[in-house]
């Protein structure tokens, strides 16, 4: 709706790209857009002779040619029919459509009026499911519509199709690359990238996702200088390492402002991006399969596809960009089932227990879940096989009675009966070397024959690219969803590869690709005819947090840092290109596992709730006090669930650098939330200011605090100062005084139009080491509010004031 993409045929027949931004008037001249040659460069190949101002290496292109003197780094290397790398594709035709064209074997957005057709069909034919996806009538898709270029080479019948899809309503275009060969040699696919795009430089920055396990979805920003900057995956996901979106933007861009691109990739295999600028100026993007170890040998009359890229602009800086991607996953990313669908609160036995559980501690864990509010139980992994640590059992399905006497199905019955969803973790792709399957089946695992295998979490990964291998995970993956009551999966995957090798094929080099292809096929076989069962995709947190996983699964556990200071990085980041309701988020114990920070149960929630909220420890060791601060939490999640999963969020420019602030506004714009946490407490800061946006200037709102109590232990010997009587802080009696009594926190209440809102509240004073009274703000390190700001008065009524 808001940008353009524009494109035109050289007269050697190359494609040249001449624009993607703001919208430009259909049918307006472009010239002014067009990048001039008009004298020849010093130090390039001419293409043809007649023209010497003409060099592929100075146009900005939709697609290049090999050898033909272009010297960036190229979005393909085939070793062609005469040996050669050199292949010169050239205008052939286009074909503009609407509705989808088909991908095989690979995840591809998807179109709801597709879906809504299908319905239609079903309905027709007395088929129909009422239960199917309540959104669809509500569904304000158009069919996408679709442009097919086709490029031939100048010698071979060897044929590149782009094609480009356009999500009008999330102004996100998805583009992909077919290579089809019909010549009657083989080609050697050694790269093929899914796009690339040439923009003249403006001061661009690149803006990536790196991390490591832990630490996923750390935002880093480089200026781009002249050359190559590269990041991808070796590791058989799209993991942790580097994750397959990126951004780049003017660099005055922030937030709030600027022209930003945003970018991503449909897949969740080994994946590269290139951003090359060149001593020109031009700057040239692609993505696409990681070339390192790939290798593809494509038969006379075979095609081949590249996944599905996503690219997307906006003007309204980096929110913006976020802004289109996450409207872009809603609707034609995640399962149609699931989209728009409110995601249940769940306590997950993983932090509470690890392998240490048995059948009466779950149901101890969810008894008190269901006392608080929580709707679904989780049994992580360890309910298997003799697993009791992580060295054995992968690969296995019987259950381990001796922790779950009642079995699976009496488990989750009984945890039914108190009123709880029951899920299951299961690591499908897994197999441990002391399992029975191994024993029974050790050709399934990926190693060397003859090679000593390495190993990563004491196990191996199951070969996908065999049949037999498929059909045994969806066997008894299917077998258990479809005999147990299970309405939740976490399907989690905890190694990066080694030794690769699959006996099923000729050219190893196609293994990494071909076993993602198997994931796939395994996925859509289990789950798309249980599509009310919500999955949560996992490698060991967020090493495979991409677009292709989530095609099958609504959400995908973020991290395995539940650590909220650290969350508010790893989501933030996630945050640019994945919406909140793609994260899994919980509140877990404190001081955390992963850094012995202790933070309080406020800002855990206040981390957590931006997201699809669970619980992950023993709620048995809660005090009185922890469960109604933890019951109300849940309350007020559920009253506004739909807000924090399907909201619009921000990201906000803090005001100052050891605060940052969140805010999501409800779809209809009449609630909104906004969260401020502070990482450390400074002395005598001064005044506070929370910043709001996405509101309506005309509407007036009711801003106010969300209530909290602080625990009198977080004072120590202070609390002496409020007391008329002298006790030691490790004094029993203050401490049994604790889990009876709490101190109010300030709670403040504005009445204001979003027009005042907007430039920002003027907050209670922050705490000075000067006194506490009740309109302080005691926030200390790592300390946050929320806050909840409501529509009160309709906006007509408003209008004279704006006026
Ligand atoms: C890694 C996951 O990220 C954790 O949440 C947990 O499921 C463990 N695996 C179980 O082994």
């Amino acid at each position: 709706s808001n940008i353009s993409y524009i494109m035109r045929k050289t007269k050697f027949g190359h494609l040249e790209h001449i624009w993607f931004g703001e919208r430009m008037p259909v049918g307006a001249d472009v010239d002014s857009l067009v990048l001039k040659h008009s004298v020849t460069a010093g130090g390039t190949v001419n293409y043809d002779e007649s023209d010497e101002t003409y060099s592929l290496d100075l146009l900005t292109l939709e697609w290049t040619s090999a050898g033909k003197g272009d010297f960036r780094v190229l979005p393909f290397e085939l070793v062609m029919p005469d040996g050669s790398r050199v292949c010169d594709f050239v205008f052939e035709q286009a074909e503009q459509g609407v509705g989808l064209v088909p991908l095989i074997g690979l995840p591809q957005a998807h179109d709801l009026s597709a879906e809504r057709n299908h319905a239609l069909v079903e309905e027709i034919s007395g088929g129909s499911d009422d239960n199917a996806c309540d959104d669809r009538d509500n569904a304000t898709d158009v069919n996408p519509e679709h442009l097919i270029i086709t490029m031939r080479d100048r010698v071979y019948d060897i044929r590149i199709k782009l094609i480009y899809t356009l999500w009008s309503e999330c102004d996100v275009i998805t583009r992909r690359v077919e290579l089809i060969n019909d010549s009657d040699s083989a080609v050697e696919i050694r790269r093929l990238m899914s796009f690339m795009l040439d923009l003249a430089d403006r001061r661009f920055v690149l803006t990536s996702l790196h991390g490591s396990w832990i630490r996923e979805g750390q935002r880093q920003e480089t200026v781009l200088p002249v050359g190559i900057v590269s990041s991808g995956s070796t590791t058989g996901n799209s993991s942790h390492r580097h994750n397959p979106a990126f951004a780049i933007a003017e660099r005055s861009a922030d937030e709030m402002h600027g022209r930003v691109y945003g970018f991503n990739l449909i897949y969740s295999g080994n994946h590269i991006k290139f951003v090359e600028k060149s001593e020109f100026g031009l700057v040239r993007l692609m993505s696409g399969i990681n070339p390192d170890g790939f290798c593809w040998h494509l038969a006379a009359g075979e095609k081949f596809a590249a996944p599905e890229a996503v690219l997307t602009f906006s003007d309204q800086g980096y929110n913006g960009m976020s802004h289109n991607l996450h409207r872009f996953v809603h609707d034609h990313i995640i399962p149609p089932a699931w989209r728009g669908r409110e995601r249940p609160i769940l306590a997950n036995s993983w932090e509470a227990y690890y392998f240490n559980f048995n059948q009466s501690k779950l149901l101890r864990l969810a008894k008190q879940a269901a006392s608080l509010g929580i709707e679904l139980l989780v049994l992580d992994d360890g309910w298997f096989g003799k697993r009791n640590d992580d060295r054995s059992g992968l690969g296995d399905y019987n259950i381990n009675t001796r922790k779950l006497p009642s079995g699976l199905s009496g488990l989750a019955t009984k945890i039914n009966n108190m009123g709880l969803q029951f899920g299951l973790w299961f690591e499908p792709e897994m197999i441990s070397p002391d399992s029975d399957l191994y024993r029974a089946h050790p050709e399934y695992a990926v190693q060397v024959p003859g090679r000593d295998p390495s190993l990563g979490r004491h196990q191996l990964v199951l070969d996908l690219c065999q049949p037999e291998v498929r059909d045994y995970i969806v066997e008894s993956v299917g077998k258990i969803l479809d005999e147990v009551a299970i309405s939740y999966v976490k399907w989690d995957m905890n190694r990066h590869m080694s030794d690769v090798f699959s006996v099923v094929l000729k050219e190893q080099g196609e293994f990494y690709h071909r076993y993602i292809i198997g994931l796939y096929e395994v996925l859509e076989r289990i789950f798309k005819p249980r599509p009310d069962v919500l999955l949560e995709s996992c490698a060991s947190g967020g090493n495979r947090f991409d677009l292709g996983m989530l095609c099958f699964s609504p959400q995908i556990w973020t991290s395995d840092n539940i650590d909220p200071i650290e969350r508010l990085t790893i989501q933030g980041g996630m945050s640019l290109f994945y919406p909140l309701s793609t994260m899994g988020s919980h509140v877990a114990d404190s001081p955390h596992s992963q850094t012995l920070r202790h933070t309080t149960l406020a800002t855990r929630f206040h981390l957590a709730a931006f997201g699809c909220l669970g619980y992950e420890f023993n709620l048995n060791f809660l005090n009185r006090l922890q469960r109604k601060e933890i019951a109300e939490q849940i309350e007020f999640y559920k009253k506004h669930r739909r807000t924090f999963q399907f909201g619009r969020f921000y990201r906000l420019p803090p005001a100052k650098d050891n605060k940052i602030h969140w805010q999501v506004v409800a779809e209809d714009g009449r609630e909104s939330i906004a969260g401020y946490y502070q990482t450390w407490q400074r002395a005598a800061e001064g005044c506070d200011l929370l910043p709001l946006t996405g509101l309506d200037p005309r509407q007036t709102y009711r801003l106010s605090t969300r209530p909290l109590r602080l625990e009198l232990e977080r004072f120590g010997g202070l609390i002496n100062h409020m007391l008329p009587v002298q006790i030691k802080p490790d004094n029993p009696l203050l401490r049994l005084t604790g889990k009876f009594y709490t101190l109010p926190d300030s709670a403040e209440s504005y009445t204001a139009t979003g027009r005042q809102l907007q430039v920002g509240v003027m907050l209670n004073t922050h705490y000075s080491g000067t006194g506490y009274n009740s309109n302080v703000r005691m926030l200390g390190d790592f300390g946050s509010h929320m806050y909840l700001i409501e529509a009160i008065i309709d906006k007509q009524s408003n209008q004279e004031d704006a006026q």
